[in-house]
C-alpha cells in the first residue's frame, strides 16, 4: 500500500482536516477539568465521558495503526469477489474512519459524535482491529490515554502553534512528519 516514494507516501495520507486553530479553545473546553481529586482514582474513568469521547475521536482521525492484515485459510467470497485460500487482505483504518458513508463530516474533529448511540456498522471503526485477534491491550490503552489526557489538561493549558495541515510519515505506526510544537502553561 505505501510502496511509493516518500513524497507520494506522504501525500496519500495528508489529512484534509478542517479543524482550525481558532477551534483550539473550543476543543480544550470540551475536556473535563477534574481539579479536585486524583483522576487515577477508582471510578474516575467512568466519569470522564468527554475525555473518552476525545480519545475515541482522536483514534478515529489519527489511528496509530494504519492497517491490519489477514490471510484467507480457505476460499472465500467477499463483496462478490471469489478469493482463493492464501489471499492476503489489507484492512486500512484511515480511509474507513473517514468514509462519508459512515461518518457525517468525516474530516471534522468532533468528539460529540460519540455521545449518540452508534448507528454505523461495527467495523466502520477499528483502531484496535476487531475479531478474536484484536488488540489485547485495548482496554488498558483506552484507560491509560483517558486518564493521562485528563491529568495533563487538569494541570496545564496547551496551545498548539501550527500552521497548515498535519502531515504524517507512515511507518509501523502513524507518526507526525515534523515536531508538533505547543506552548505549555500551568493552570
Ligand atoms: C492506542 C494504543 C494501541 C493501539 C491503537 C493498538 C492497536 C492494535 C492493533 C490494530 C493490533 C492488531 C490486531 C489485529 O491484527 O487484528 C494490535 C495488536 C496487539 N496489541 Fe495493541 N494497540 C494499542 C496499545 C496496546 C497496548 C497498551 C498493549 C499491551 C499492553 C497492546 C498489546 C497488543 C498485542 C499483544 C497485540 C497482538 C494480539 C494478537 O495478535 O492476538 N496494544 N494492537
Amino acid at each position: 500500500m505505501y510502496d511509493g516514494t516518500r513524497h507520494e507516501r506522504r501525500r496519500r495520507i495528508v489529512p484534509t482536516d478542517p479543524v482550525r486553530r481558532s477551534d483550539t479553545r473550543k476543543r480544550a473546553r470540551i475536556l473535563p477539568r477534574p481539579g479536585r481529586g486524583d483522576v487515577s482514582a477508582s471510578g474516575a474513568y467512568a466519569e470522564l465521558e468527554q475525555t473518552r469521547n476525545v480519545v475515541s475521536e482522536t483514534l478515529r482521525l489519527y489511528p496509530p495503526t494504519l492497517a491490519v492484515t489477514r490471510q484467507a485459510t480457505e476460499p472465500v467470497t467477499l463483496a462478490g469477489y471469489d478469493l482463493p485460500a492464501g489471499a492476503q487482505f489489507l484492512l486500512p483504518q484511515w480511509p474507513v474512519h473517514r468514509d462519508e458513508r459512515y461518518w457525517d463530516e468525516p474530516t471534522t474533529f468532533d468528539p460529540s459524535r460519540w455521545q449518540e448511540p452508534e448507528s454505523r456498522p461495527g467495523y466502520a471503526y477499528f483502531p484496535f482491529s476487531a475479531g478474536p485477534r484484536n488488540c489485547v491491550g485495548m482496554h488498558f490503552a483506552r484507560t491509560e490515554l483517558t486518564l493521562i489526557l485528563a491529568t495533563i489538561l487538569d494541570r496545564v493549558e496547551l496551545d498548539v502553534s501550527m500552521d497548515g495541515p498535519l502531515t504524517f510519515t507512515p511507518s509501523l505506526q502513524l507518526r507526525p512528519e515534523t515536531d508538533i510544537e505547543a506552548t505549555v502553561k500551568r493552570r
